[in-house]
């Protein structure tokens, strides 16, 4: 598709906004459903190649709005005869109501739960999700553990650059792979890598002579070397995937690329009387919008002594050991987020499946150029994570273990690292949002963190606090 055409696209949605701002009648006599939520649709194209500023802005505009959207009847909300299972599932029973606060669906809009402290932002304990194993799930109305983990909500500000980061280094551990793999056969010997990229390690790969490897040394990380850096546990792979599952989920809003009739048979799968509920495009546009909210940022309290204790926090935050998981920052080589991304399997859209991808410029946006650079011109991410997964209980400290389900292989006291940027500004803490202060989340940490977690722990009074009144200064600021 050519520029002009997806202008045509932007125009239109100009058009819509500005009606909807200043002629609501006009508006209401075209279409005469006021209840319909008008974002969806608004932008008829999907976006292709590297987006202007103002396309850009476009597209983020109706992904705001659709974030923010109560969805209706009328734009397909609910879904009767399917289940909240990311693989396309059909329900038992039909349910006769819309809303069903454990299985889902569980809220008006994406920003009920993300709004802590704007919209995009984390939840508080009351905006907690039932996460079923992931797949094939049934319909539950229990809160038992056996059926499904409490998860809090986590916060969406600099999510972008956490996906790019994501996608930067899983190509650099399949190209180690392939490398091994290649030397392997050439040597007709066995060949073990260290799995590294970004100073992150993901354990070794071994790869025979015939082609094979062996993966039983992997840390942390995928069979196949992807990065899934969405979830409390780590394991959805992209913005475009977790948009798509929420959608459901959440609304029982169903994507085209995932529940359409391409792949379902059907053009009404969850049986709600609404065929076409979100074209791609809209998924692109929440995509877009979500992909370059920004970076949270450091703000030191105006609170006389703040900024000494927080200084003296951030050396212990080393000297502990914190920053073995929680890096201050991953260096990030390019700001272009493609849109489908490379990584994403059946059911979300990847680059394989378009003739040519959208790219937004992360860079576009003002607060891009406040993001500092390393000596390569690379910009370094100051998510205080490592985007690995680790075990986090062991026989003495076990209160990360509450949850009884594995989900997608990884076992159940497994979580990856909580980036700790913006942890200023939501609360309460941990995975299942259950811990109400930043002292009790961190005594919380065993396992793989137990060592970092005893330091802390036998540290004075007045060090503890340091270390908080350092964490307290990573803040978002809309
Ligand atoms: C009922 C509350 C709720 C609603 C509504 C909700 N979310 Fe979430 N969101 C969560 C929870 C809880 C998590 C953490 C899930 C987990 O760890 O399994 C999450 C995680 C995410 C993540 C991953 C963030 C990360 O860093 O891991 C994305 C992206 C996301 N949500 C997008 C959306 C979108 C888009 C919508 C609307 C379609 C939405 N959410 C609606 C509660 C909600
Ligand atoms: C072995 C890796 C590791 C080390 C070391 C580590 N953490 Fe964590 N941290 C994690 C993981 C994983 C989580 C998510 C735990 C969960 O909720 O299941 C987490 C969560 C947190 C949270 C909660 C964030 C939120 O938004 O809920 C805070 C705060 C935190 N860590 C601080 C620290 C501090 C301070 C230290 C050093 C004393 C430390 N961590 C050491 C891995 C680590």
């Amino acid at each position: 598709m050519n520029s002009r055409n997806r202008m045509a696209g932007v125009t239109s949605l100009a058009v819509i906004l500005g009606l909807q701002i200043g002629w609501a009648s006009a508006v209401l006599a075209d279409e005469p459903w006021a209840e319909r939520t008008r974002a969806l649709g608004a932008i008829g194209e999907m976006p292709t190649g590297v987006l202007s500023k103002a396309e850009l802005d476009s597209l983020r505009t109706t992904g705001e709005a659709l974030f923010g959207a109560n969805f209706t009847p009328l734009d397909g909300v609910g879904r009767p005869q399917a289940t909240q299972a990311i693989d396309p599932t059909r329900r038992k029973h039909p349910r006769e109501q819309v809303f069903f606060r454990t299985a889902g669906p569980d809220a008006g809009s994406c920003g009920a739960c993300h709004n802590q402290p704007a919209l995009g932002g984390a939840g508080d304990f009351v905006t907690n999700v039932f996460a079923s194993e992931g797949f094939e799930s049934a319909d539950f109305d229990s809160l038992d553990p056996q059926f499904s983990s409490e998860r809090g909500t986590n916060h969406l500000f600099g999510a972008g650059l956490v996906e790019l980061l994501a996608r930067e280094m899983s190509h650099e551990l399949q190209s180690i792979r392939a490398e091994a793999l290649a030397q392997a056969r050439a040597e007709e010997a066995v060949v073990r890598r260290k799995l590294e990229t970004k100073g992150v390690e993901f354990g070794f790969i071994t790869a025979e002579p015939d082609g094979s490897v062996n993966l039983d040394d992997l840390d942390g990380v995928d069979t196949d070397l992807v990065i899934r850096p969405f979830s409390q546990k780590g394991v959805m792979t992209s913005l475009r995937q977790f948009t798509i599952n929420a959608m459901n989920q959440h609304h029982g809003m169903q994507s085209d690329e995932r529940f359409g009739a391409r792949w379902t048979g059907s053009a009404d799968f969850d049986g709600d009387g609404v065929s076409g509920e979100m074209s791609a495009v809209d998924v692109s546009a929440l995509v877009a919008w979500q992909a370059t909210l920004q970076v949270p940022v450091r703000k030191v309290p105006d609170v006389d002594g703040w900024a000494g204790a927080a200084a003296r926090g951030e050396a212990s935050f080393t000297d502990f050991g914190c920053t073995v998981c929680h890096r201050p920052a991953l260096p990030l080589q390019s700001l272009s987020f493609a849109d489908p991304g490379p990584f994403d399997l059946a059911g979300t859209l990847n680059d394989r499946q378009v003739e040519e991808t959208a790219i937004y410029d992360v860079g576009l946006m003002d607060w891009a150029a406040a993001l500092p650079r390393d000596e390569q011109g690379r910009v370094l991410v100051p998510l205080f994570g490592d985007l690995k997964r680790h075990v986090m209980t062991d026989n003495q400290i076990d209160a990360l273990g509450n949850e009884l389900l594995s989900q997608r292989f990884v076992d159940r006291n497994i979580f990856q690292t909580a980036e700790l940027w913006g942890v200023g500004s939501t609360g309460p803490y941990g995975h299942r949002n259950d811990f109400s202060s930043l002292n009790d989340i961190i005594l919380a940490h065993g396992g793989d963190g137990r060592a970092a977690r005893d330091a802390y722990a036998a540290a004075a009074d007045a060090d503890k606090s340091a270390l908080i009144a350092f964490l307290k200064t990573l803040v978002i600021i809309p």
